[in-house]
């Protein structure tokens, strides 16, 4: 008789708690990796997701618990000592060295390389890395001119140098298509044949239910289960997650389409995109789809002023406009909301209250000019209760906020701010699922007032179920603009990918 290894886990999180002034982050919560899983870790918006793996970088140390490594107690006081003991992260943005190439990028956090660094050696190591992987990148490049994508898988490659024995990946995949995606699986899962722990955060219940073979949910800072993928199911994990039954998507009915709003003829800016044309309605929304890469978001920066378009004409409300700048598009009343995270357009040190109101001052103004702060309070508790915004208060500085909650309080300052045209990048990405649902609903009320919405949006049933309209776009150029009955996930791909293409892509899948 063969007796099966017994195999012991490579991190112990023991019962950690950790507050933050009025906020208990964490309470009593233990996890456990075993080498060569992933495991998945679940939950809203401010659940103690991030907080929890800070602690295991040494970002935060805990208020108690403690961090067994191979069973024994382990110190984590900075990302140094995590980096000694193998452990490693990896955020939604790489942080990679623009102006390092490839392989310098891989290498650099080598205490042990000395002043002398053998660059044919270093070379060569990092070509060995990445075709381990499957990753074919010129090692000579700079890193300046990477797909996020590929920046990613740089971080993954460094990780292995550093012979990483546990892996956290928060949010890796929110700025990422579906095929990225699936690349990025194919590299998680070659790091666990390795014997890797991966840690994988993230909102979208696919990948977590594709990539994950343990599922660990937090609910207000607490460990709430643990359990097998194949043990648990989509509406069990949900139910986990929020406390009681949602559903994670909320489909637009038919809006009655308003009056014509704005028309943009030949829309296009050198060498990044051409030839965008479409109309849109009030009380429309217009989906944007596409692959990343499809330059969409760059005309919605053409449309904002950010980045103005050289070519093309638009119409506004019957008359030609220039928008030149974001002060002309605001005086016209469109306005855009910044998937970047980075730049959500939030000032950090001022409170949620002065954050939403912000676009919105005028209408606040009572006639002396001070500004009417109980009608700003309650406009902001309204959203803090509808987006399920976690915080103590909402006279909270938004820095102190978790990622999650901090984009829904950029949502609700723009869902507020009531523009004509409303221009939303990526509204829901790491957006938990309990809130996705309250969103597409204040977007489906926002229409039904006659406001025109563009929705530009990687996830494909939240296209589909929002767009009165689709646009697609690939390498941008304008490939299609469908109509509800015609948009369907079969047909937005084609328009966005081409056939041979979707063809690989279900050749791919089938090799996972
Ligand atoms: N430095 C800090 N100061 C004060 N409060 C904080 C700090 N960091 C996190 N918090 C709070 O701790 C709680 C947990 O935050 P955390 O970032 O761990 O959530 P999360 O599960 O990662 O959420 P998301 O899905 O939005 O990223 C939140 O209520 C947050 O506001
Ligand atoms: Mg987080």
């Amino acid at each position: 008789m063969t007796q099966t290894p017994i195999i012991k886990p490579v991190l112990q999180m023991v019962d950690i708690s950790k507050r933050f002034d009025a906020t208990q982050a964490l309470e009593g919560v233990s996890l456990t990796l075993y080498p060569g899983e992933v495991h998945a870790l679940i939950g809203e918006n401010g659940a103690g997701k991030s907080t929890l793996i800070k602690i295991m970088t040494g970002v935060h140390r805990p208020d108690t618990g403690e961090i067994l490594l191979d069973g024994k107690p382990a110190q984590v006081r900075n990302s140094q000592e995590a980096q000694t003991l193998g452990i490693a992260a990896i955020y939604q943005e790489p942080m990679v060295y623009p102006d390092l190439n490839v392989a310098e990028n891989i290498f650099i956090s080598h205490a042990d390389r000395g002043p002398v660094v053998r660059w044919g050696k270093m070379y060569e190591d990092a070509r060995e890395i990445l075709a381990k992987l499957d990753v074919h990148l010129d090692v000579k490049m700079p890193a300046r001119g990477l797909t996020l994508a590929a920046q990613q898988a740089v971080e993954i490659a460094k990780a292995i140098s550093l012979k990483v024995r546990v892996l956290i990946m928060d949010e890796p995949t929110a700025s990422l298509s579906q095929h990225e995606v699936a690349q990025l699986f194919k590299l998680v899962r070659s790091l666990c044949r390795e014997g890797v722990a991966v840690l994988f955060i993230g909102h979208r219940l696919e990948e977590v239910f594709s990539i994950g073979d343990r599922i660990t949910v937090l609910r207000d800072g607490k460990w709430i289960s643990t359990r097998t993928r194949a043990e648990v199911t989509r509406d069990a994990v949900i139910r986990d997650m929020v406390g009681r039954d949602v559903k994670d998507f909320f489909a637009k009915g038919k809006g009655a389409r308003g009056e014509l709003l704005a028309t943009v003829r030949g829309l296009g800016k050198t060498g990044v995109f051409s030839d965008v044309s479409f109309d849109i309605y009030r009380g429309e929304v217009l989906g944007f789809a596409g692959l990343i890469g499809s330059h969409r978001t760059d005309v919605a920066l053409a449309l904002f002023g950010i980045e103005p378009a050289d070519a093309g004409e638009i119409t506004f409300e019957g008359k030609t406009v220039k928008i030149q700048s974001p002060e002309d598009a605001l005086k016209l009343g469109v306005a855009y909301a910044s998937e970047d995270r980075r730049q959500l357009g939030l000032i950090m040190p001022m409170s949620i209250v002065s954050n939403i109101s912000l676009p919105m001052l005028k209408q606040y103004l009572n006639p002396i000019g001070l500004i009417r702060s109980r009608q700003e309070v309650a406009t902001a508790e309204k959203f803090r209760q509808r987006l399920n915004i976690r915080t103590p208060s909402v006279h909270s500085d938004v820095a102190r906020l978790s990622g999650g909650n901090q984009q829904k309080v950029m949502l609700s300052k723009w869902l507020n701010a009531e523009p004509k045209l409303l221009i939303l990048d990526e509204p829901t990405r790491g957006i938990d699922v309990g809130a996705k649902a309250e969103v597409h609903h204040m977007i489906s009320d926002l229409a039904n007032q006659g406001i025109a919405v563009i929705m530009i949006s990687s996830d494909l049933p939240e296209v589909l179920g929002m767009s009165d309209r689709v646009l697609v776009m690939r390498e941008g150029r304008q490939m299609a603009v469908l109509d509800r009955a015609d948009a369907s996930e079969e047909s937005v791909m084609a328009a966005a990918m081409g056939h041979a293409e979707l063809a690989q892509t279900a050749e791919q899948k089938a090799a996972l």
